[in-house]
């Protein structure tokens, strides 16, 4: 590509700085964290150019700008991955699909996170979150929450999309693959002994040689509806669609959706007990809700079988997870590249330049939300609606033929994660204060935030 202005249009280039030859701006990037993009954003305006990562960059901001990139998808832009992720995620990901292909993939995805299929997954992931709760309350010692939760949501993806049940040594040992797999997705692409990217294929090729092996083992359900896992829905689902999926295509489908749900979730699951601990008010008002409906007596959760239905049906609860996800965002933004050139905020945007949608700093800027750095669940219920001026102000997880797929599964994971922590356990702050956050490759704190956690009285 050529990283150089469309001469055949009129607008000007985007304002911004291209920072030193080769490495650009990456410096900055690194230590400044999300305080760079802010800093630049207050300088050049809501679209502006940098130079990360060795290429050229348009970093947009703003519902409207989000809006025209996302819905451009297949028209003014494409998904553009850096190698190490296409060549790790494989060639039969969604991430690496355009067009039709794309298309065609997400529909069998989509009866994967139906309401009938996560009905079907609710009591695996309450009894996962129940297990790992209980884990947390018997350490004497406090928890390190967010890297806790990336086993809890590792663990949630292996029992819920794939159906394993597998040992404590054996999740363990996955857990540590797939850790390696995740940290040399973002590599260089050299292949050499000990370079990372090397690090990663070997990852990859022993996670795909673990699933192989176990859905050879595993009996599948896919008579009826009575799925008990992911695997048996996408494989109906496949040939509802009169497809059939090849075994490299399964392996490379469930890496994809682990490592997509996987730092997300833990990121999410961490933002919201950070926000329960700084807010208890926020945390009776959510028991009152669960005592309300019956869900919560005498302190304790009612632990007959809990459905679908009632978790959507608790207006509260559902505010406060949307004011986690808005207030922090896990996934930043999301990369495409331009296939034509196009205006944006009176700009032009050169066909070949890489595009980054930011979805946390278009959260931060946009002018529907009042008091905007607040932590403020109430702004989302009926009454005060903040965000019915249109979804691109509000996108925790995307927008357009690329949204998240996960969504309603995440949202369930953390609604039942929340409707756990108010009902059946106690849980203090370790430290003094609570940790600064750093916004790279997700939102955590820098601590991991230390909880103790004490199970019911
Ligand atoms: C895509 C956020 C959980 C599966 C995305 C995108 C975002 C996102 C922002 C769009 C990226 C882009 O535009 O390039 C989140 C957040 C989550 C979460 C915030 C948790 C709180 C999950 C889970 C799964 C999942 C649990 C599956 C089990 C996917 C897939 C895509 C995706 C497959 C790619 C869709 C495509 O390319 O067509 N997610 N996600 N996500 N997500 Fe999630």
């Amino acid at each position: 590509w050529t990283a150089t202005r469309d001469k055949s249009c009129k607008l000007p280039m985007p304002k911004g700085s291209m920072g030193f030859p080769i490495i650009g701006e990456t410096c900055h990037w690194f230590f400044q964290g999300a305080g760079f993009h802010a800093s630049r954003r207050q300088k050049y305006g809501n679209v502006f150019k940098t130079h990360l990562l060795g290429r050229p960059l348009i970093r947009v901001t703003g519902a409207e700008n989000v809006r025209k990139v996302l819905m451009g998808e297949h028209s003014l832009v494409t998904v553009d991955w850096p190698q190490s992720t296409s060549t790790l995620l494989g060639p039969n990901s969604l991430a690496n699909s355009i067009g039709d292909i794309h298309r065609k993939r997400r529909k069998i995805f989509a009866k994967v996170f139906s309401h009938e299929a996560l009905e079907s997954y609710l009591p695996k992931i309450q009894q996962v979150i129940q297990e790992t709760l209980r884990v947390w309350s018997s350490n004497p010692d406090p928890i390190n929450v967010y890297r806790e939760s990336q086993r809890l949501s590792f663990h949630m993806a292996l029992r819920v999309l794939l159906g394993f049940r597998v040992s404590e040594e054996e999740m363990h040992c996955l857990f540590r693959t797939f850790q390696d797999f995740v940290e040399n997705v973002f590599s260089l692409p050299i292949d050499l002994p000990f370079s990372g990217y090397r690090k990663g294929i070997r990852a990859r090729d022993s996670l795909q040689k673990s699933i192989e092996k176990a859905i050879r083992e595993k009996p599948l359900h896919t008579q009826g509806k009575d799925y008990t896992d992911a695997l048996d829905v996408l494989l109906e689902s496949a040939k509802e669609n009169n497809t059939e999926l090849m075994m490299q295509e399964l392996k490379e489908s469930t890496i994809e959706l682990i490592f997509a749900a996987f730092a997300t979730t833990a990121s999410a699951s961490t933002s919201l007990i950070m926000q329960l601990l700084r807010h208890p008010a926020v945390l009776e008002k959510l028991r009152e809700e669960l005592r309300s409906c019956g869900l919560l007596h005498d302190g304790c959760l009612c632990q007959g079988e809990l459905r679908l239905d009632s978790i959507i049906s608790l207006k509260y609860l559902d505010c406060m997870i949307k004011e986690v996800l808005r207030l922090f965002a896990p996934v930043s933004g999301g990369y495409r590249i331009a296939t034509q050139t196009f205006e944006l905020d009176g700009v032009q945007v050169p066909k070949g330049w890489s595009v980054m949608y930011s979805i946390r700093d278009t959260h931060d800027t946009s002018a529907v939300f009042k008091d905007v750095e607040a932590f403020d669940p109430d702004r989302f219920s009926p009454e005060r609606n903040e965000d019915r001026e249109g979804r691109f102000h509000y996108l925790p997880f995307g927008g357009g033929v690329r949204s998240c797929l996960g969504k309603q599964l995440a949202t369930l994971f953390l609604k039942l994660l929340a409707v756990e922590l108010a009902g059946g356990s106690r849980f203090e702050l370790a430290t003094r204060t609570f940790p600064r956050l750093i916004s790279v490759p997700v939102v955590h704190p820098t601590d991991g935030l230390r909880v103790k956690f004490f199970g019911l009285d």
